[in-house]
């Protein structure tokens, strides 16, 4: 009999996207995939390492993951991914996971997972933690086991080689590198043939893409690549993230803004408002050059919405630096943002050279200012949409009530509208009668 094999990620769209390239591997070999961990002969937990509550959500999970081995003394428990990297044989002990784990596989490691897993059946050590400069796993075609059947992440680049001081990936995910022009290009191609509508182009920092064409020696960056993908047909949508503010080019917005199947949606992760910790963050720009960054998305792209990610209580921060973060998201007026207390992680820059001062309840209440703020702007943003029709890529039914269903228009904002027979993959025209700060509500017109 095939033995079960159960997934479970954490963390960012590209563990996401890394936990289909494990699912085709171990299909490959064989292996059947399950959607219930019970039944499973294989778990892999893929982790994340960005803040400390991520890998200890993980840590919980191994723990009540225990009870399930007691069921089946012979299940396997793997966990791969950034604490993987982070932690390496660290996790084998059962007093750090709560739990004994089998098997600890880096990100760069995917591919020696069956190998992994008959070292676990014959009693050795099942570690492979080592990063790669070259692995992109191009050749391999993910399975999308999880996904609507609508939208799909296709991974162009791996790595990170930004060293923001407080950030933990460069360590996890190792060196940059670019997967091939034709293999996304033949990736995003497949997904439309087979239905797909929506792709989302994906890298910890994907203007630095750069891929040197093997026939002609020609580099292509993230901008050509972007083109190439938009090309593929009228009716696929192409989104991508993440950018980083210091390498956001007016070309690459020019191809956004020339594209109508290019989404107008911009997660630009800003951090902080105060140049002072933007040096600390070592994030390469000020206030000032964001600000002119968000002027030429503003210039050539009117109509786009605009995201980013906060820190709140970095190292240092003062509450004038604070008091620079609400005002820089007023002046922009994002229309949603990701937001975070800063959390130490070991082995970064910051740990080993600044003092992570800011008092915890300092850092509560300063980020609870930022929620708040966001909270209105993101309320604003949407009761400017009210009255404003836009098209919506249909992805199911809503999940409140089996009489409407829901889909994302270009900004990245969802849509709820009265089902008329609609399906996965549709577009439909719905013009915007009421909102939340979270939900756009429409009828079709
Ligand atoms: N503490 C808090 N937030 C962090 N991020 C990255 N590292 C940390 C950290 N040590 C946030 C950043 C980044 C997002 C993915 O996570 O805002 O853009
Ligand atoms: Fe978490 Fe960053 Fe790793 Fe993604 S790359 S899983 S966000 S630590």
């Amino acid at each position: 009999m095939e033995k079960k094999i159960y997934i479970e990620t954490y963390g960012c769209q590209m563990n996401f996207s890394d936990s289909e390239i494990v699912a085709s591997i171990m299909t490959d070999k064989n292996y059947e995939s399950t959607t219930e961990a019970d039944k499973a002969d294989i778990i892999f937990i893929n982790t994340c390492s960005i803040r400390e509550n991520a890998e200890q959500k993980v840590l919980n999970r191994l723990k009540q993951l225990q009870v399930l081995r007691k069921k089946n003394p012979n299940l396997v428990l793997g966990v791969l991914g950034c604490m993987a990297e982070r932690m390496k044989t660290e996790l084998l002990e059962e007093t750090t996971a709560g739990s004994k784990v089998d098997m600890v596989a880096g990100p760069d490691a995917y591919r020696d997972l069956p190998q992994l897993l008959l070292d676990v059946e014959t009693g050795q050590k099942a570690v492979n933690v080592i990063l790669s400069a070259e692995e992109t796993y191009a050749d391999i075609s993910p399975v999308r086991y999880a996904g609507n059947g609508v939208s799909a992440f296709i991974s162009i680049m791996r790595g990170c080689e930004n060293f923001c001081t407080y950030c933990v990936v460069p360590y996890t995910r190792g060196k940059e590198r670019s997967r091939s022009v034709s293999s996304i290009v033949s990736e995003a191609h497949d997904l439309f043939e087979r239905g797909y509508r929506e792709i989302t182009l994906l890298g910890q920092n994907v203007n630095s893409y750069r891929y040197k064409d093997e026939m002609n020696g020609k580099v292509i960056g993230f901008h050509e690549l972007l083109q190439m993908v938009a090309d593929i047909d009228p009716l696929l949508r192409v989104r991508f993230a993440t950018s980083h503010p210091k390498d956001m080019s007016d070309e690459l917005l020019e191809v956004i803004a020339r594209n109508q199947n290019i989404c107008k949606a911009i997660h630009l992760p800003v951090q902080s408002g105060s140049s002072a910790v933007l040096k600390k963050m070592n994030r390469k720009y000020t206030r000032e050059v964001y600000l002119q960054r968000i002027q030429s998305i503003k210039t050539l792209i009117p109509e786009a919405a605009i995201t980013t990610d906060i820190i709140a209580g970095f190292c240092g921060e003062t509450e004038q630096d604070h008091q620079e973060t609400l005002s820089l998201m007023k002046d922009v007026g994002f229309d949603f943002a990701f937001m975070f207390k800063y959390s130490e992680r070991p082995g970064t820059i910051a740990e080993k050279k600044l003092k992570d001062d800011v008092p915890e309840d300092v850092k509560s209440k300063r980020l609870q200012e930022i929620i708040d703020l966001q909270n209105k702007l993101s309320l604003k943003s949407n009761r400017d949409d009210v009255g404003k029709v836009f098209e919506v890529l249909v992805e199911g039914r809503s999940r409140k009530s089996d009489k409407y269903v829901s889909g994302r228009n270009s900004q990245n904002k969802m849509v709820v509208f009265p089902d008329d027979g609609f399906k996965p993959g549709d577009y439909v025209k719905v013009k915007i009668t009421d909102c939340t700060s979270a939900t756009l509500k429409g009828v079709v017109v």
